[in-house]
């Protein structure tokens, strides 16, 4: 007997291989697939994914379904369907979108997300429609401990312990055609302690692939303090213009640049995190420059690298003429201050009572 967990795959199954017979084969598609062919994907990518289109007509998918006999109740499970206003209908929510299906680790489809055809640029507002949409949380998808693209990358990613991260579907299937197989994305800008979990298990290296935008480099922050939590990884930030992301970076300078790029262009934490505070940081003022020199110092305390925090220390005092002994003594300053923060902080917060009784 099959479990309702796996109905809802077949459910999922079903229409991703519907969609995607819409996009590559019918007249309704074809705007979707001009589409997606003048951004460079090629019918073979796109069938690797299994990308596809959903019609206009919102009940098309469900008299498909209907006709496998699968039962209203499930169908309304898998999220694919939202009922209007009371009225016994089921629509298609994805309608008029191009489909992504998010598969689970042993490939099966769990979940869509849908981008519409003409995007609005100003897609951040409340006021215009989402530029992507998915499928809300189910029995099986909870978008948390998602990662696309890590059923077929994982083995990769193993080989190499090594793992690109990047923050859109579009980024991963781009980088995929261009030969970069070891990319995941997590469902937009925020990584999760799941989806770091889970990429700690098959690698040791992560290369953070986020786009060059506002939102991508706070994003690539907040990864970077996630994935340092737990010093499993060796973190490199691969830097991308302002307004580029890693699709438009292929799309505009080729496979070949990009494969060599994120080998060979990549930063440290803290090269990033010093690029990031000099686009804040107007460098012409002396505050601002004592600003900028005590917040590098505060960051290498962290760094586990006696070497690597003796480069920083050296490359800072050519570039602000002050002597490395002067750094030195500033860092183990912050050191001190550190240490001390952290044993008065043990010291204001006793332990439990229970802690003190005997067992
Ligand atoms: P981006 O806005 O960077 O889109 O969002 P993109 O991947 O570059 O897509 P194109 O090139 O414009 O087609 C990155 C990721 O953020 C999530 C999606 O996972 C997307 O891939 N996102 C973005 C949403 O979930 N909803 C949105 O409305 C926008
Ligand atoms: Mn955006
Ligand atoms: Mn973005
Ligand atoms: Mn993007
Ligand atoms: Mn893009």
């Amino acid at each position: 007997i099959q479990s309702k967990k796996d109905k809802l795959v077949q459910i999922y199954e079903e229409a991703a291989s519907f969609y995607h017979q819409i996009l590559l084969n019918t007249v309704t598609g074809q705007e979707a697939l001009d589409y997606m062919m003048q951004r460079g994907f090629s019918l073979e990518t796109l069938k690797e994914f299994q990308i596809g289109f959903s019609p206009s007509n919102r009940t098309a998918l469900y008299q498909m379904l209907k006709a496998k006999h699968f039962d209203d109740e499930l169908l309304q499970e898998s999220g694919i369907f939202s009922e209007r206003r009371g009225q016994n209908e089921m629509f298609d929510r994805f309608s008029s979108r191009i489909i992504f299906p998010l598969r689970n680790p042993k490939g099966k489809t769990i979940a869509f997300s849908g981008r519409i055809l003409q995007a609005s640029p100003d897609t951040d507002s409340d006021y215009h429609e989402a530029k992507y949409l998915n499928s809300p949380e189910t029995l099986l998808f909870n978008k948390r401990d998602f990662l696309f693209n890590f059923d077929k990358s994982r083995s990769e990613i193993r080989k190499s312990s090594e793992v690109i991260l990047f923050e859109g579907y579009m980024d991963v299937v781009s980088a995929w055609q261009a030969g970069v197989r070891n990319g995941v994305a997590s469902m937009g800008t925020s990584l999760t302690e799941e989806q770091n979990r889970m990429l700690t298990k098959v690698a040791d290296n992560i290369v953070i692939a986020y786009d060059g935008d506002r939102a991508g480099i706070e994003a690539t922050k907040r990864a970077i303090e996630i994935l340092d939590k737990n010093k499993h990884f060796d973190i490199s930030i691969f830097p991308l213009e302002a307004g580029m992301d890693p699709d438009e970076f292929i799309q505009q300078k080729g496979a070949k640049a990009f494969c060599e790029a994120i080998k060979n262009n990549r930063e440290t934490s803290i090269q990033f995190f010093s690029r990031y505070l000099k686009t804040q940081l107007n460098l012409d003022t002396e505050k601002n420059r004592i600003t900028y020199i005590e917040t590098i110092l505060k960051a290498l305390v962290s760094l586990d690298s006696l070497i690597e925090r003796e480069l920083y220390l050296k490359e800072l005092s050519d570039e602000f003429g002050i002597p490395v002994d002067s750094l030195q003594k500033q860092l183990k300053g912050y050191q001190q201050q550190l240490i001390s923060e952290r044993t008065g902080q043990r010291q204001s917060n006793p332990a439990p009572i229970s802690h003190y009784k005997a067992n």
